[in-house]
């Protein structure tokens, strides 16, 4: 399974890449936005910091717009994939970006049905938003088992990408379904290795140790 980080935060970034167990980066324009430089040079940044696979989002939502844009963002760096919102024009985008081979990860995906389409249509990666469907009542990692579900039945090669992470119980039944991808916000990331007992145990060790005769 794959540990992508969910920011635009260069520090961030470099922080988790330290941990050693980073494979890639997912960005979005409201994660953009809260860096203040422009889009596009915080963009360039990231991709040239990172080995792995870096998602960078059109803003267009007509396909003429989300072609050229598309074109324009893969340039930032070899390991760009182009996000796309799961609708109409972004699934026809989707199809002449593959045939380009420009990769894509096609986002905003709330239900299994849409992620067959976007497979369909030659996607990359699928990034159904967990989070968000929680937040309404609807049990998110639900929609993530059918999209594995389907995509099992057809090989479609598509990979999933769990979005939208806000805890590391979602992070738990990705791996547990045989979700290729987790995008983790660097807060979620910090706190996962963590478990009190653990921090119990190493300092009942580092105490008992003292007790050894030297
Ligand atoms: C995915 O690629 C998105 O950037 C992200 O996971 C959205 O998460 P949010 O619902 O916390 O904004």
């Amino acid at each position: 399974m794959k540990f992508f980080i969910d920011t635009a935060d260069i520090n961030e970034i470099k922080k988790a890449q330290e941990v050693g167990i980073l494979d890639g980066v997912t960005t979005n324009p409201t994660l953009v936005s809260k860096i203040g430089r422009p889009y596009r040079e915080v963009l360039k940044e990231i991709a040239a910091a990172v080995k792995g696979p870096v998602s960078a989002e059109v803003i267009g939502v007509e396909y003429e717009a989300m072609i050229k844009e598309a074109r324009e963002l893969a340039r930032l760096g070899d390991n760009i994939n182009i996000k796309i919102p799961l609708i109409e024009e972004g699934l026809k985008a989707v199809k002449t970006l593959t045939a380009e081979g420009i990769k894509t990860n096609v986002t905003l995906c709330f239900n299994a049905v849409q992620a067959l389409m976007a497979a369909k249509a030659g996607a990359t990666f699928i990034s159904p938003f967990v989070g968000r469907l929680d937040d309404i009542s609807s049990e998110g990692m639900d929609v993530v088992e059918e999209i594995l579900a389907i995509y099992n039945n057809y090989g479609f090669e598509t990979e999933v990408i769990v979005a939208s992470i806000r805890n590391p119980l979602h992070i738990k039944y990705a791996a547990m379904m045989g979700a290729d991808i987790a995008t983790i916000p660097f807060s979620v990331f910090k706190s996962i290795v963590k478990h009190p007992l653990t921090d119990k145990g190493l300092a009942q060790f580092l105490e008992d140790y003292k007790k050894i005769p030297k």
